[in-house]
């Protein structure tokens, strides 16, 4: 009689448990080797399994619950993150709310956008620097002749030609928070009070 070699046997076996333990979906986390190595025990802000039981069978926990389980019973429903007040927009510790004026319409950013910060020498610096790390490369030190990148990009619009050099404030916020044309939103790079130490910046590049 036939007899299947046992190491093959065994190395069936092994896929099949392997392939097996992939069966993960959204509520269930498969068969994890060593799961206290990547269970958490502070709070989780994201996961949220409130079965006390979940993982009893490998609990490392002296509090009797089951490894997975880690709803946090401070809060409604058992999450880490609180639901903010109904009707309300979160601002950032300087008290801004998210920019939402729409890429189309710069006009209507340049109409009503002021800024918020004085142009003083201290702010004029700041945004010196950040222009120097986040424009210069492609605009040109001065703002006028691209700088090495914006020579290789092409189509880079200097500050003192007449399309730019009366833009408004407004103007010059907009387009760094959503791009224009072929210059790319830098919204994600620079806040929202670093974008308004660049432009009175600009503002002064505009004029030399
Ligand atoms: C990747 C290269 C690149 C970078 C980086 C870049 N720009 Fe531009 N910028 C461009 C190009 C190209 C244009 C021309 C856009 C067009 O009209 O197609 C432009 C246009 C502009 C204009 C003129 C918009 C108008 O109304 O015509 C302003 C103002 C401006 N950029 C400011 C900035 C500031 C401030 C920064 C840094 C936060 C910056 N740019 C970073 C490439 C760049």
């Amino acid at each position: 009689m036939r007899y299947i070699n046992k190491y093959k046997f065994v190395f069936y076996l092994a896929t099949a448990f392997v392939l097996y333990s992939c069966g993960a979906g959204p509520d269930n986390q498969g068969l994890e080797y060593a799961p206290n190595m990547y269970h958490s025990v502070p709070y989780e802000p994201l996961t949220q399994i409130t079965d006390q039981s979940s993982g009893n069978w490998v609990s490392s926990l002296d509090n009797g619950v089951g490894e997975y389980y880690n709803s946090n019973p401070n809060n409604p429903h058992g999450m880490t993150m609180r639901v903010p007040p109904a009707n309300t927009v979160r601002r950032n510790k300087n008290g801004y709310l998210p920019y939402r004026i729409p890429k189309d319409s710069i006009e209507l950013a340049a109409r009503i956008l002021k800024n918020p910060l004085d142009s003083t020498l201290n702010v004029i610096n700041e945004g010196k620097a950040l222009y120097g790390m986040f424009c210069s490369h492609c605009h040109g030190q001065k703002g006028t002749t691209p700088g090495p990148a914006g020579e290789i990009y092409g189509g880079v619009t200097s500050y003192t030609s007449a399309a730019v050099k009366d833009k408004p404030e407004g103007h010059i916020f907009h387009v760094i928070s959503q791009g224009k044309g072929r210059m790319a939103s830098h919204a994600s790079q620079i806040s929202v009070e670093e974008r308004w130490k660049i432009v009175r910046y600009v503002q002064v590049l505009q004029k030399q």
